[in-house]
């Protein structure tokens, strides 16, 4: 059974062929990382136009680096939201037209299924029920994942995302976007007891808080500027920007590591996938394979390439649709909110 996944939902164009829902025959991401750098976040208009560009050249490198052709493909999944919607579209009316013209059945995928199922394409996959940990740009969610399509949402965040966090703080950094990447790199420079930025653990609830964190660091950073007579450029600071980016990720990582403890503990799950674009952050997954080890608890981590966006998960996600029968059909939109 082969699978072409598709995802456009935020500013990645991606395609990928996945065979029986677990072997990745190709995966093809391409950034536009360099449209929407200098502008400090994605810009929707030029992320769907170039979609709209690159959704062709994409499926065909996925195809020919699979070697696979479109006539052996036996269904496509298209991610359908949550995401931008102008992004959405185009992935989704590719899906429809190769779809309807080839006579290849549609799956639906939702985003966030993607990354639970990111999991699945791993040689060792958790058995159900396990706790789900999304931590993206646009979600920081903790779900529990009864079996394919049973999700009870524990909690979520209540402001920014964790990845959209670190992408505002790069932001006011002047480190361009995405910020993620750039602030680990720093941050594995600094000192993370350098500052003392707050930690929203907020007890008795399963949700997270990213606002005040963020306000906390952009306080410092405007003081420093402040008291530095001669600032011009953070890059004439480097070892206050590491620190920054080492005290501002400590708090990122105590809090959903600290969370994911606290919730296993609590729910009597001893499985957990931790997914989504932060996911891929060293200090990160460092930190949660120390607790796995200290409390006894399995970890399921996919590889950093597949935590951040991209089609693989979308077409194992899409294969536990097809093993429910369930497709789409030709009247599928796109929707920007969609829940699980
Ligand atoms: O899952 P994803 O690719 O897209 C969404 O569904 O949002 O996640 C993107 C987010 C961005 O906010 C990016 O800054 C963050 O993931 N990210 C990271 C790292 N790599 C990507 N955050 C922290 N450390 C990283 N190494
Ligand atoms: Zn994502």
């Amino acid at each position: 059974m082969y699978i072409l996944g598709i995802d456009t939902s935020c500013d990645d164009t991606s395609a990928s062929v996945v065979a029986d829902g677990k072997r990745i025959l190709s995966n093809v991401v391409l950034s536009q990382t360099a449209i929407h750098n200098t502008y400090g976040g994605i810009v929707p208009e030029l992320a769907s136009r170039r979609h709209i560009e690159m959704i062709w050249p994409v499926v065909n490198e996925a195809l020919s680096a699979s070697a696979i052709s479109l006539d052996e493909v036996n269904a496509i999944a298209v991610c359908h939201g949550p995401g931008l919607i102008g992004s959405l579209i185009v992935g989704c009316s590719f899906a429809k037209a190769v779809g309807f013209a080839k006579k290849i059945p549609l799956i639906a995928v939702n985003h966030l299924e993607g990354h639970i199922f990111s999991a699945f394409l791993a040689e060792m996959k958790p058995e159900f029920p396990f706790l789900s940990m999304i931590v993206s740009g646009g979600h920081t969610s903790l779900l529990i994942v009864h079996e394919f399509g049973v999700y009870t949402e524990l909690g979520r965040t209540r402001d920014d995302a964790a990845g959209e966090a670190y992408d505002k703080i790069a932001k006011l950094l002047n480190l361009g976007y995405p910020g993620g990447p750039v602030i680990d790199r720093l941050a594995g420079l600094g000192n993370p007891e350098a500052f003392r930025f707050p930690r929203a653990y907020l007890p008795h609830s399963f949700d997270f808080s990213f606002s005040g964190l963020k306000t906390a660091v952009r306080n410092t950073v405007v003081h420093f500027q402040k008291h530095n007579s001669s600032f011009s450029t953070f890059a004439d600071h480097p070892s206050f920007l590491n620190d920054v980016a080492a005290s501002f990720q400590a708090a990122v990582v105590d809090v959903l590591v600290r969370k994911a403890e606290s919730t296993m503990a609590e729910k009597g799950i001893r499985r957990i996938v931790l997914s989504g674009g932060v996911a891929a952050n060293s200090e990160l997954r460092k930190r949660m394979m120390k607790m796995a080890q200290d409390r006894d608890v399995r970890l399921f981590l996919p590889s950093a390439m597949l935590c951040t966006d991209n089609a693989a998960m979308i077409a194992a996600a899409g294969y536990q649709h097809v093993v429910c029968g369930d497709f789409a059909s030709m009247d599928l939109n796109p929707k920007a909110y969609l829940a699980l």
